[in-house]
């Protein structure tokens, strides 16, 4: 039996950032004002991000969630020789943060299911490892794969009880909630990114936020240059000219003109993830049935998924959907994969002796995983070309 026909005059790349008028307007208006760094937009956008999450925590405006995560890794006290719990299901800024401490990645293995760390999981992972090493852990960093929240209250209680700190690493959970609690108030810092093809975009852009007034003051400090008041403070107060510095810090802060960016996605932040959540809807309910194919999971009821990717799910395994990646991109469908885990990254695998054996809830989810376009602006059209693409490009990848 022959492959169906695709209608080919439908391109569909992988991600198109979602830029309306409003958002041109508002970084025209920081262009035009004169003041370019970090000044009374960042200090807007902090405030309306503070209030998205309900309110009662800080957040600090970052040049990215690499710079969020290094930010609270280091407020919280992690330093030489600790070792520092992340999922081998990320990216690498998860766990390179640690290495700029002095510290080192505990790399523990994840639900295949889901992508994400278990309180189980983690715990069976540290009771297992020799003295000194399992004393030295010292913070516990959560990743929600895709935008769906990890069992927040669960790892937050484990790590509670075993005195470790909780940096979350959201760079794909904005919006996103656990048990109706917005991702971003379970942690002591959580890290979200505004990267070009994040939920909200800055282009390059992150935010820190966290309920502890202490490691929000370290924060402020060490975000830019261990200074002891922020730019817009040192430019505009009338001695302007002093300033101490307390600390070798970081040049992490925000510009303005990123700053405007978000504040004005920020007001669609949740038009734009149900959008998101929709075609993945269409997505599942049309690749459901597929024989070989597993759609990704959904939300828990009381859960909220962002739904940065639609990662589904490739039984044959990884020839097949390296080869199914391929016919996607001559159907005009742009996949790609998420993520080469980090006991893969020869870095990583070399320096902790990573054998792939020890993961393989990020072996299998590596092996069979393809990201399908997902972006708030995609068309009718475009949803029903990838769907009906993916079952030809399969046919063809099977060969
Ligand atoms: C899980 C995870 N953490 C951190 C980052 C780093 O984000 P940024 O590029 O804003 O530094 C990424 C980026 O893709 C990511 O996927």
């Amino acid at each position: 039996m022959s492959a169906p026909a695709v209608t080919a005059d439908v391109h569909v790349p992988f991600h198109v950032a979602s830029i309306d008028d409003d958002d041109v307007a508002a970084v025209v208006e920081v262009l035009r004002s004169g003041w370019l760094t970090t000044g009374p937009v960042a200090a807007q956008f902090e405030q309306a991000f503070s209030a998205q999450l309900g309110g009662e925590v800080e957040s600090l405006a970052v040049s990215s969630c690499t710079a969020a995560l290094h930010l609270a890794l280091e407020a919280v006290g992690v330093g030489p020789g600790d070792q520092v719990v992340v999922p081998s299901y990320t990216f690498t800024a998860t766990a390179e943060v640690v290495r700029y401490l002095g510290a080192h990645p505990l790399v523990v293995d994840v639900d295949p299911r889901t992508g994400n760390l278990t309180a189980e999981g983690v715990a069976r992972a540290v009771d297992e490892l020799p003295q000194p090493i399992g004393s030295a852990v010292r913070a516990l960093v959560p990743v929600h794969f895709a935008g769906l929240p990890c069992e927040m209250e669960q790892l937050c209680a484990l790590a509670e009880s075993r005195g470790w700190a909780v940096v979350d690493d959201a760079a794909h959970a904005l919006p996103a909630a656990r048990r109706g609690i917005p991702v971003g108030r379970y942690a002591d810092a959580t890290a979200f990114s505004f990267y070009a093809t994040k939920p909200l975009c800055t282009g390059e852009g992150g935010m820190v936020v966290t309920r502890h007034a202490a490691l929000a003051e370290r924060m402020r400090v060490m975000r830019l240059h261990g200074i002891d008041r922020d730019v817009f403070d040192r430019y505009s107060a009338p001695d302007r000219w002093r300033y101490a510095v307390v600390a070798p810090g970081f040049k992490y802060n925000l510009s303005d003109m990123a700053a405007a960016l978000g504040l004005s996605q920020l007001t669609r932040l949740r038009a734009m993830r149900d959008r998101r959540a929709e075609v993945a809807g269409a997505y599942s309910a049309a690749l459901a049935g597929e024989e070989g194919l597993e759609v990704p999971p959904e939300a828990a009821a009381g859960d909220l998924h962002a739904w940065h990717l639609y990662a589904l799910r490739v039984l044959d395994g990884p020839d097949v959907r390296n080869r199914l990646v391929r016919e996607l991109g001559e159907l005009g469908v742009g996949a790609s994969v998420h993520f080469i885990p980090l006991h893969e990254q020869p870095y990583y695998r070399d320096s902790y002796g990573l054998e792939a054996a020890r993961f393989p809830g990020a072996a299998r989810l590596f092996d069979q995983e393809v990201s399908l376009p997902l972006f708030p602006g995609m068309t009718e059209a475009q949803v029903e070309r990838v769907a009906e693409a993916v079952p030809v490009a399969l046919a063809r990848a099977r060969g």
